[in-house]
């Protein structure tokens, strides 16, 4: 039995499958993590077994290297792989500037190492991804599971002198239990409602020691490849100042 794909799927596959087509054989690439880019693994492993495609792809998560490995994609550690050409990611939110909020898969950590390490970081929505400010969907933060009382505390502390509308931290759980990242580490999501000042937050954040990466990804994008509920495509490229 097949079944339809949602509105929000189709959109998010058609951009998936445009960035496929900026993979080219003999490229490194970094392989995102979420629905996003799981059609984009699909859509890759497709590629790597009809035509061929010959490329190497760091996956940001255990999620996405068990799929891409099904999908007979070879893979390899960023160790391994070194500078990569390429990263293509999903995103929770951008804003005007390409800033992103990411990690509500939790693999934000991997997502950013993998996206610094690499020339471009194509990001891979549907349309409603796209806000004029950041902040409605919440921010995800990795803490050390070690002294997490202390590093929230701390955490609330830091959000009184930031450009925010709203400061409640929520621990992630799933199944009643503390969320545990690949890392084994733990995620504070935090409900800002609007975040003023991207850059400013994502620095004071990385300041306190049980913070391990935060979901902010700012000026690390170039692309956004923005898909339609009509399956129409946009490629939205960011201005060089
Ligand atoms: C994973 O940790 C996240 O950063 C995802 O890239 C982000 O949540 C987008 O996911 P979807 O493509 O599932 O919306």
């Amino acid at each position: 039995m097949s079944t339809v794909p949602s509105p929000i799927d189709s959109a998010k596959h058609a951009a998936a499958e445009r960035a496929s087509t900026l993979v080219a054989s003999g490229m490194k690439v970094g392989l995102g993590t979420g629905s996003t880019a799981t059609f984009l693994v699909k859509c890759l492993g497709e590629r790597v077994r009809s035509e061929g495609l010959d490329i190497v792809c760091v996956p940001t998560s255990s999620a996405t290297a068990a799929l891409a490995h099904e999908e007979g994609i070879r893979l390899a550690t960023l160790d391994e792989a070194g500078w990569l050409d390429l990263t293509v990611d999903g995103a929770d939110e951008f804003d005007p500037e390409f800033n992103l909020i990411k990690g509500a898969g939790g693999a934000l950590l991997q997502e950013k190492i993998v996206a610094t390490a690499s020339d471009r970081m194509i990001v891979i929505v549907d349309a409603s991804k796209q806000v004029r400010t950041l902040g409605a969907f919440p921010l995800p933060v990795e803490v050390l599971g070690f002294g997490m009382d202390a590093t929230k505390a701390l955490l609330e502390q830091a959000l009184e002198i930031q450009d925010v509308d709203g400061r409640r931290i929520e621990p992630r759980r799933r199944n009643g239990k503390l969320f545990r990242t690949d890392e084994g580490n733990h995620i504070l999501d935090l409900h800002l409602n609007r975040i003023g000042d991207a850059q400013g937050l994502a620095l004071a954040l990385n300041q306190i020691p049980g913070i391990v990466e935060n979901g902010l990804f700012v000026g690390m994008c170039d692309t956004i490849i923005l898909g339609n509920v009509d399956d129409t495509v946009e490629t939205i490229v960011a201005s060089k100042e």
